[in-house]
């Protein structure tokens, strides 16, 4: 099986990209963070506690996910208060070696584009190309209020720039699985780029991978 990994910071594009990418060569897409927004939006709706590991590892080993499958309600697992809830969740270990589980069988069954924080690093670390998609803070912000359907003055992209920051400290600062650049991971800057540029990038990398 074959497997492409883009890792990076919110808003970065790894959505975006990732699925044109999975779409082009016809591979799977799987989004792991809609797997650990899914678990979050389950604790808030079961009102599980968030310290309840035991409850929230239930919950992620109760996900029927075979990567294909959309959420039944996209916008909510979107919403802030389960964007919130998922950071934290991401953070406890027992959540994540569920995950990664299920991520890895997925990986192991079918060629992947998978996108998260920790795919090159961890989850798939044999993929046959890593990229580590980033833009600046600035330009991740647009791209999520225009996500969010938020206005875009500058006091809104502010604001939610900020958030976004915090965000990736507190991914990239947690001890389970920190946001971080797999040593043989590809950086791409995307922040004057635009969808098929990247895209373009990452299926380069593809042929220089597999001429290999
Ligand atoms: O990519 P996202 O915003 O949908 O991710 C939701 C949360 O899950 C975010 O706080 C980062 C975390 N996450 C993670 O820790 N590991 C992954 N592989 C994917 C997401």
């Amino acid at each position: 099986m074959s497997a492409i990994a883009i890792d990076g910071p919110a808003g970065a594009g790894k959505s975006t990209v990732a699925r044109a990418v999975a779409e082009a060569l016809g591979w799977t897409y799987v989004d792991t963070g809609a797997m650990y927004r899914a678990v979050a939006l389950g604790a808030l709706e079961g009102g599980v506690d968030l310290g309840d590991v035991r409850a929230l590892v239930d919950i992620a080993g109760s996900l029927d996910l075979d990567g294909r499958a959309s959420p039944p309600d996209p916008a909510r697992l979107r919403a802030t208060d389960v964007t919130r809830a998922a950071s934290t969740i991401a953070s406890v270990p027992a959540v994540r070696e569920v995950l990664a589980r299920k991520q890895r069988a997925l990986a192991r069954s079918r060629d992947v584009v998978m996108e998260g924080r920790d795919i090159g690093a961890e989850v798939v670390p044999e993929a046959d190309v890593k990229i580590f998609l980033t833009a600046s803070p600035r330009v991740r912000a647009g791209r999520r209020a225009r996500q969010l359907g938020r206005p875009r003055d500058a006091r809104t992209i502010t604001e939610i720039e900020a958030a976004l920051v915090a965000r990736d400290e507190a991914d990239a600062s947690r001890d389970a699985s920190p946001l971080t650049i797999a040593v043989d991971a590809k950086v791409i800057d995307s922040s004057d780029l635009d969808v098929d540029d990247v895209v373009r990038l990452v299926l380069t990398e593809l042929d220089r991978a597999t001429d290999d």
